[in-house]
């Protein structure tokens, strides 16, 4: 038997702050969210959660909570400024201090090598559109890698690659804003290339695990019985999930469904096929076994038969009859399990082991009169969640780790500060972070 990980996770545009310190070069969320009207109530990430400064207090915080892991993510721009060329030490420094501080106090560190933080310098160079991009990525991979590969044991090349992809290069509400629609698609295969590399440059140095953070969603049919809703779940699952999975665990890219063509509305086979920019070998780099698939889990997507003058094949509607958290996603804890046992369907004996990367919910936080932030909703949520994963190992799926998003309450991209997801809460007036009741459930949860 292994033994599960508990772990929490967080990002570091999310919660470092210190912007413009110790020499990091701007990233495009520097740029996007300083541009007016990106995020709301012109909020950025310049202080954030101020946790390059109080990151003792973190690491004590994750003590308390006693996990196992802390999931967090090393900005790219605080180790290459340019994103290529000239490594930036004080950004080694800083990662090297917290990933011993996690060691001292006996927690795993999992990093992320890229959370959305794209050096600006590479972006200018055309960013995850520009294939040279992927090879950057494997080299600021082997910088890091050669600092800290003797003591950290498990990596996440990615996060989300397609929801990258689509908010931040199709309908740009993200950075670096860009709204291509479908000539977003060759993000998603300079990404996977990307991350392919980067196993490679992550096993030439020593690196025992390897994970990628994949976001999934169960597609359903908003009529099951209807045909065509049927094939619009199934045209959404495949850019959703199978585009991002598929090319790691079967190396081959699915069969795009009609309407799904980059520069074309007629349909064409195969993404591989479709796109000019899948080059000989390029599926071998990308299939490079790896040792776990994260997945991110926040809710099912329900699909109905696109309207005639609509530019995708599935038309995305209201998830009704659920609750819902502030930002207004439906809670359905059993999709967890639906999307689990979906993945160990298609993927069979080549799923790695699966670890839940993220998964957690905002809530309407407020300190009561005695400080205390009483968020059941939350503990419900968690709970809910958790039993749904106990009921996918029950039907065999190899689920080793479950890590809450997320420690903090931080700055939730084009939300900027209005979305709260923390077990901790912050105040970002003072920075006071004040453990919620989730936090000391957890903490008994897992303890058991
Ligand atoms: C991202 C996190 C984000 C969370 C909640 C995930 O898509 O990886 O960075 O804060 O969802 O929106
Ligand atoms: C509240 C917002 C507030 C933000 C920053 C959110 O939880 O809903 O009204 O502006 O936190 O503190």
């Amino acid at each position: 038997m292994h033994t599960f990980i508990w772990g929490t996770a967080t990002a570091a545009y999310q919660i470092e702050g210190a912007a413009d310190e110790d020499g990091r070069g701007p990233s495009i969320w520097d740029t996007f969210s300083h541009e007016p009207g990106r995020v709301r109530d012109g909020h950025t990430g310049d202080v954030a959660c101020d946790h390059y400064h109080r990151w003792p207090q973190d690491v004590a915080l994750l003590a308390e909570l006693g996990v196992d892991a802390y999931r967090f993510s090393i900005a790219w721009p605080r180790v290459l400024p340019e994103g290529t060329g000239a490594v930036n030490p004080k950004g080694l420094d800083f990662y090297e201090r917290l990933v011993d501080a996690l060691l001292e106090a006996g927690i795993a560190p999992v990093p992320t090598l890229y959370h959305w933080d794209l050096p600006q310098a590479l972006e200018d160079r055309g960013g995850w559109l520009n294939r040279d991009t992927a090879g950057y990525f494997a080299d600021y991979v082997a910088v890091v890698a050669e600092r800290l590969s003797d003591r950290v044991s498990r990596w996440i090349t990615l996060n989300e690659p397609f929801v990258h992809m689509v908010q931040g290069y199709a309908l740009g509400v993200h950075a670096p804003g860009r709204a291509l629609m479908l000539d977003a698609l060759p993000v998603a295969h300079h990404q996977l290339l990307g991350h392919g590399l980067a196993v490679r440059a992550l096993r030439a140095a020593g690196a025992p695990e390897v994970w990628i953070a994949n976001n999934c969603s169960p597609a359903r049919p908003a009529s099951p019985s209807s045909e065509a809703d049927r094939a619009a779940a199934e045209a959404y699952a495949t850019l959703h999930n199978w585009l991002f999975n598929d090319p790691l665990f079967l190396g081959t890219y699915p069969d795009l469904p009609s309407g799904l063509s980059p520069g074309s509305s007629s349909g064409e086979p195969s993404f591989g096929v479709t796109l000019g920019c899948v080059r000989d070998g390029d599926l071998d780099v990308i299939a490079t076994p790896i040792d776990g698939l994260g997945v991110n889990y926040y809710n099912p997507t329900l699909l109905a038969a696109p309207c005639p003058d609509d530019v995708l094949p599935f038309d995305i509607v209201p998830l009704t009859g659920y609750p819902t958290t502030a930002f207004g996603w439906p809670v359905v804890p059993d999709g967890l399990r639906e999307l689990l046992v979906a993945l160990k369907e298609r993927y069979g004996a080549a799923l790695p082991p699966v670890y839940v990367t993220e998964n957690g919910c905002s809530q309407p936080d407020v300190p009561g009169q005695d400080g205390v932030v009483d968020d059941q909703a939350r503990i419900a949520f968690l709970d809910g969640h958790i039993a749904a994963l106990d009921r996918a190992r029950a039907e065999g799926v190899d689920v080793r780790g479950y890590f809450v998003w997320s420690l903090l309450d931080n700055f939730e991209w084009a939300e900027g500060y209005h979305q709260r997801f923390g077990l901790v809460h912050v105040d970002f007036a003072t920075q006071r972070r004040t453990p919620k009741a989730s936090f000391h459930w957890f903490r008994e949860r897992i303890s058991t």
